[in-house]
């Protein structure tokens, strides 16, 4: 048994004037995780939207929001995220000194906890946090805007991590210029969960985002490598029947 291929595509890609409609849309076209790109123009170089936004847009769709904190400091606002109806809030390892506190508060929240990894951040990072972790994301462009190129470097990082995590049941997540094309070789180094923005919002309807999430699904899928699970933990699933809280 392998686990399931998550495409969480990142509504930093939407039209923002129909935030609402375009999350539905991709909610229809078979997104399984909702990608919210948080950025407060200090630890990255560009603003987005906050906990409030993201509180309007929760009724809209019952899967799992998949909140990605490009922001510093984190740990005074992970209750308003918490709050607001993330339910897996992942901060990034260069944002403070105390990421293991920050992991703490956020399973206190009763949130699945992630920590995400800039390109020039080693995976040695994580190493003594694993326990705390339900999600790793590795950031395959800098963090800051939508549409940059995939970092290929990145590929042997994911596999190292792959290799960390073991039988844990935790996600490894990739972020930051996935494609149809590059799917492939994102699966097969060891990711299960894949976020894009552009890659998915292309064309703009239902229709064409199913396409496009079909496309990097199949990709994906192909390329996995099949490892047996010695574990009775699971990952985090797709879908309803799982909802977080
Ligand atoms: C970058 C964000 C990504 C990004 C993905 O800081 O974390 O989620 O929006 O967008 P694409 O897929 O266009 O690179
Ligand atoms: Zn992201």
């Amino acid at each position: 048994m392998t686990r399931e291929i998550i495409i969480a595509p990142s509504i930093l890609a939407a039209d923002f004037a129909r935030l609402g409609e375009e999350i539905a849309a991709i909610d229809v076209a078979g997104a399984d995780w909702i990608h919210c790109d948080v950025m407060d123009g200090h630890f990255v170089p560009n603003i987005s939207f906050g906990a409030d936004v993201i509180k309007a847009i929760r009724p809209v769709t019952a899967k799992i929001f998949d909140v990605h904190l490009m922001i510093a400091p984190v740990d005074p606002y992970l209750e308003a995220f918490a709050k607001a109806g993330a339910d897996v809030i992942t901060v990034h390892a260069e944002a403070g000194p105390h990421l293991d506190r920050s992991l703490q508060a956020i399973r206190a929240l009763g949130k699945k906890a992630g920590v995400s990894l800039c390109p020039a951040t080693p995976e040695s990072a994580i190493e003594y946090l694993l326990d705390r972790l339900d999600l790793v994301l590795v950031m395959t462009v800098n963090p800051g805007f939508g549409g940059q190129s995939f970092i290929d470097s990145q590929l042997e990082k994911i596999s190292r991590i792959r290799n960390m995590i073991g039988d844990r049941p935790i996600r490894l997540e990739v972020d930051g210029g996935v494609t149809r094309e590059n799917a492939a070789a994102v699966a097969a180094a060891g990711a299960d969960t894949l976020v894009a923005g552009s890659a998915v919002f292309r064309g703009g309807n239902s229709a064409t985002y199913a396409a496009n999430i079909a496309a990097i699904r199949v990709a994906a899928e192909a390329a996995r490598v099949a490892k047996p699970q010695h574990s009775s933990a699971q990952p985090m699933r797709t879908g309803e029947a799982v909802r977080l809280r």
